[in-house]
């Protein structure tokens, strides 16, 4: 794989019933399964009854893969934010993170990084989309493990 061949996607979708995290540890079990098997690495935030995920990879394997799960029942109004070419992952150590924004302590709600992203697809922001949704991903993530230190 050359440079060139890196894309990176971004969607929403809603959930069709409310998540259980163990639930959403199934999707992420399946997905890092695959993803490192083809090069993909990303991370999936859900909050609210929404999942918005990132996806870097090959062009081609991005396109299967987002075909792939935008048929996936447990979802429905999948919806492209973002596509294009980058140099570099972002998320280079997750075959597939997972934030729960709707655990105990988790920084971010999915609805205000909703907003920053459609700024961006509108011109409005100047802000990087996949940027902004692994900044808001570590966030989550260490919110989380410091509500966890908290609470031991
Ligand atoms: C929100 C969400 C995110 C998902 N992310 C991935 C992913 O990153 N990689 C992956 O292989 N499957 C992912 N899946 C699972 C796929 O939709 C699909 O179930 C899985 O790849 C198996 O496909 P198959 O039954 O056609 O073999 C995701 C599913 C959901 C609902």
């Amino acid at each position: 794989m050359t440079k060139d061949d890196l894309y990176q996607l971004i969607y929403i979708s809603q959930a069709r019933r409310p998540m259980a995290h163990d639930e959403l540890m199934v999707i992420q079990g399946e997905a890092i399964a695959r993803n490192s098997e083809v090069g993909v690495t990303g991370v999936l935030l859900y909050g609210g009854g929404k999942f918005m995920q990132l996806l870097e990879g090959p062009r081609e394997v991005l396109a299967e893969l987002f075909g792939r799960i935008a048929l996936d029942m447990r979802h429905e109004r999948t919806r492209l934010l973002h596509h294009g070419p980058t140099q570099t992952r972002l998320a280079p150590s997750w075959s597939m993170g997972l934030a729960n924004a709707d655990r105990p302590g988790a920084a971010m709600s999915i609805e205000s990084l909703e907003s920053c992203i459609r700024a961006y697809a509108s011109g409005r922001s100047t802000a990087d989309p996949a940027t902004s949704l692994v900044h808001a991903f570590e966030r989550m993530v260490h919110g989380f493990e410091g509500a966890q230190e908290a609470s031991a």
